[in-house]
């Protein structure tokens, strides 16, 4: 039978025979997977775990440093890099999707490939790939593939030329929460729902400007710490907030007001190929809806959205 505290003993038995005294560099997101991942690693090899956790400017408010601090406090050697420019250079003028996801997978190996360049004799990558992402890695999305597109133009990055090491390979997501607990990982971090690598720019439907970043931030924090305050973050699978590429008429007091409209979206799901929308309560809608228009600039409108998956995708771009 599986259980976390076996699994934990075992993989960190063969982490430390397979790894011996290499360096090993991996990415950190902030999310579930690269945390457990993480810190599995670093319980087998320690301070020869070197972590990377790059602001993108495409994350949630507040996030890049709680994050870091967390990361910081469970004993993790890690270095911030602070690359938001960068990004959002690449990202200036860009409307369609793929180009956008293209655009930040690319900036993402550049940054990444600088920082474990720095770092001497590394042998291995760390990464916290887990068995649907191994499973369905046809449909998904996210890095990898955007890793596959860019290898196909240029040369290698360096530390792709690395051994691979994914210790919840064959775990599903729910097993690596159950790892993550037994880890003492903090509840910030387990606990947290799924985020997707591109971030906030796959949720700004059209170009991304560093004043849209802002905006989606403030309106997704009110709608998250709401969903928190509310008890109903842990009901939900994953949440979020979408700014949409249109202005639509309000007033406010003698005023005509033309500005934003956002979409809150909120799901559930297992594994995230299906999903279903969450029936939020009404009067928590009511809440939240005016607390976005009446403390974030720009935004005069919400809507919530009510499509599942399928048809709809959980992102909207
Ligand atoms: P969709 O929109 O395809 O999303 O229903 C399914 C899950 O995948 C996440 N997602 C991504 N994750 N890079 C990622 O790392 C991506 O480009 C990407 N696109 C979607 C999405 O947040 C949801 O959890």
């Amino acid at each position: 039978d599986w259980t976390s505290d076996v699994f934990i003993d075992a993989t960190v038995e063969e982490l430390k025979a397979r790894i011996g005294d290499d360096k090993v560099v991996m990415g950190l997101s902030g999310g579930v997977d690269s945390s457990v991942a993480a810190t599995l690693i670093h319980k087998a090899i320690g301070s020869n775990l070197y972590c990377v956790f790059v602001d993108n400017g495409l994350l949630r408010k507040n996030e890049f440093e709680e994050v870091l601090h967390s990361y910081k406090d469970m004993g993790l050697n890690v270095i911030g890099v602070d690359a938001k420019q960068r990004f959002y250079d690449a990202l200036e003028g860009l409307t369609d999707p793929e180009a956008k996801r293209k655009a930040i997978g690319r900036v993402f190996i550049e940054v990444f490939d600088d920082e474990s360049n720095k770092l001497e004799g590394v042998k291995w990558l760390g990464q916290g790939t887990i068995y649907p992402d191994v499973i369905e890695s046809v449909s998904v999305k996210g890095p990898s593939a955007t890793i596959k597109s860019h290898h196909n133009v240029g040369g290698l990055p360096d530390f792709m030329k690395l051994s691979v090491v994914e210790p919840l390979n064959t775990l599903f997501k729910d097993e690596v929460r159950e790892v993550g607990r037994a880890l003492e990982i903090p509840e910030t971090i387990v606990g947290r729902h799924p985020f997707p690598g591109p971030g906030l720019a796959i949720r700004i439907l059209g170009d991304i400007t560093a004043d849209k970043v802002k905006t989606l931030q403030e309106v997704d924090y009110i709608f998250i710490q709401g969903l928190k305050d509310h008890g109903l973050y842990d009901q939900v699978w994953q949440a979020g907030a979408i700014l949409l590429p249109i202005q639509s008429v309000g007033v406010m007091g003698d005023e005509r007001t033309y500005e934003r409209v956002v979409a809150l979206r909120a799901v559930g799901s297992v594994d995230g190929m299906t999903a279903d929308w969450i029936h939020l309560p009404y009067e928590f809608l009511g809440k939240i809806s005016n607390e976005i228009i009446n403390r974030v600039k720009g935004v005069n409108r919400v809507v919530y959205d009510i499509s599942s998956k399928p048809p709809a995708t959980i992102e909207w771009e």
